[in-house]
Order: C-alpha cells, then structure tokens, then sequence
C-alpha cells in the first residue's frame, strides 16, 4: 500500500488527509495520506524518515515550503522561481522532486468560475509574499493580463516587480485610487483571516461592475474583503478553490489521476460555513 502525507507545523488543522484519502477512494487507489508534525530544526531528520519510510510523495506547509528545497534532488523552474516548495515527488530511483502547485490551483480554480485570460486586461495583485509571487507566476503564465502588484511594504512589491517582466508595482494609494480600472483583484495577504485586528490592505468598494475579486483566505470563507467586493458588484471567489486545485494537481503528480474537485469544493464548502 502506497502512503503521502502532509509535513508542518502546526498540522492539526489541516483538511488535506481527509481531502486526498477521499480522492483515493473514490477513484479506487489503495493508497493513504497521512499528517506530520514536523519542527523547524528536525526537518532533515524528517525528510530522512520519510524516504527510508517508503513514502511515494508529500506535501509541504508552513513553515519548510523554502527550507525543504536543500533536502531535493530536483526543484523545477516554478518552485525556484517561488522559492518555494508544496509538493515533493519520489521517484523511481529514489531520488526527491519538488514543485509548487499553489499558483496554478490558483489559475485553475478562477478558469472554474468561468474566468477567461482574454477578459482580463488590468489585474492587480495585492500582496508581495511567497503566495503572491506563485499566483503572479502563473497568471503571467496562463497570459492573464497585465499585472500591477501592490503591497503595505512598497520595496517588496517593486521587487516582486522586477520578477515578472511586464508587471509594475503601485503603492497603496495609488492602486486604491485607481481601483476601478482592474478586471481582477487577487488578495494574498494574510489579512482576511484575522481582519478584526488587522483592517484590509485596500477597500473594493469603487472596483469595476463585474470585476472578479479573489481571496486566498478560505477559513473564513468570506473575508470582509470579499463581503464588501460583493456588495460592490463584484464577482467574488474566495480560497476553497486554490486549495482543493492545489491538491488535486499534487495528486495528479503522484498517480496520474485529476480528481474532482467541483464535488471536493462543495463538501469543504459546506464543513466550512
Ligand atoms: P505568504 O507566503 O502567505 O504570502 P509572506 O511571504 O509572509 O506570506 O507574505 C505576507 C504578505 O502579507 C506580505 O505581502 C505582507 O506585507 P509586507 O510585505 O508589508 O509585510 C502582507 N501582510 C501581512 N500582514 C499585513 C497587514 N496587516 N496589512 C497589510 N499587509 C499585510
């Protein structure tokens, strides 16, 4: 019997054992995943473990997604691009293949909500972190528009910049002021989860009739972020999407198979709400 697991810290809360071992059943693969506590400073030990262990591949969370990439033989162009590791493949001689699944279960989870790259001209990221950097990844991948990136600390968002030719970055101000003219609106600051303390980077109100708006934040299922671009106009999508969409491409990775995830989205919906 195959095994997969989940690596971080914390790792309780995680909904990817329950989403993956339904996956392996429903499709009929004998197969289970399972989570992992692992500390910061036992992360070599852990990766030791787990190969001698026998298992076929894992996903990795906070905090190891930059520290697991030493670990690997093979990281592909995204996850070095990123700096960033999610999902780690064993393969047939044994040897560690890491790639990052976020950013495209991003792109992918907009394109399931009926969003098409030739309807978004302007989109503006708001973020400069780790999430921010994969999902502008592949939305310049995928040919969605052009990206404006804006951040509570400029400096990260002018670096971020330099990353993806073609993409400039705004101050607050500046995007909020101009807030109307954007087709797509990606919120990736952790903001939105806990909004009481925090306040919001920017405010929708004023976005476009129609704009899609998105929140990676997916517990709450709607940020005030979301709540506010909704009572706009907005075309709302919050982060159920990119999570379910994340792992299914890492299962797609280990065997083969895209599982569905509509059915997926609705079930984490409903245990969530
Ligand atoms: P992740 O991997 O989740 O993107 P990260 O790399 O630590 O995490 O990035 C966190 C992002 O959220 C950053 O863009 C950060 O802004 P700064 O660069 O200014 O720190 C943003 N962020 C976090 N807390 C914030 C807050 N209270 N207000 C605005 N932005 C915030």
């Amino acid at each position: 019997k195959k095994w997969y697991a989940v690596i971080g810290n914390p790792i309780a809360q995680s909904m990817s054992p329950t989403m993956h071992d339904a996956w392996f059943r429903e499709n009929g693969i004998d197969a289970t995943y399972i989570p992992i506590h692992v500390d910061a400073e036992r992360l070599g030990e852990a990766v030791a473990s787990l190969k001698r262990l026998g298992c076929s591949g894992w996903n990795v969370t906070v905090p190891h997604k930059s520290a697991i990439i030493p670990y690997l033989d093979e990281v592909d162009e995204v996850a070095r691009r990123m700096n960033a590791v999610n999902t780690v493949k064993v393969l047939e001689d044994g040897s560690l293949f890491g790639t990052n699944t976020d950013g495209q279960g991003f792109v992918r989870s907009l394109q399931e909500i009926g969003a098409a790259p030739n309807e978004v001209e302007e989109l503006l990221v708001i973020g400069a972190g780790g999430a921010a950097a994969g999902i502008s990844y592949a939305l310049e991948a995928a040919r969605f528009g052009r990206i404006s990136i804006t951040n509570r600390t400029l400096e990260k968002a002018e670096q971020m910049a330099e990353a993806f030719p073609g993409s400039h970055a705004l101050s607050l101000k500046e995007a909020q002021m101009a807030i109307d003219k954007f087709d797509l609106i990606v919120q990736t600051t952790s903001v939105g989860m806990n909004f009481a303390q925090s306040g919001m980077p920017l405010d929708p109100t004023g976005i476009s009739e129609g704009a899609v708006i998105a929140d990676i934040i997916y517990n709450p299922l709607e940020t005030e972020f979301l709540r506010r671009a909704q009572e706009a106009g907005g075309k709302t999508m919050n982060g159920v999407g990119m999570f379910v969409h994340q792992g299914a491409l890492a299962f797609e990775l280990w065997t083969g198979v895209y599982p569905d995830t509509k059915k997926m989205i609705q079930s984490i919906t409903t245990e969530l709400g």
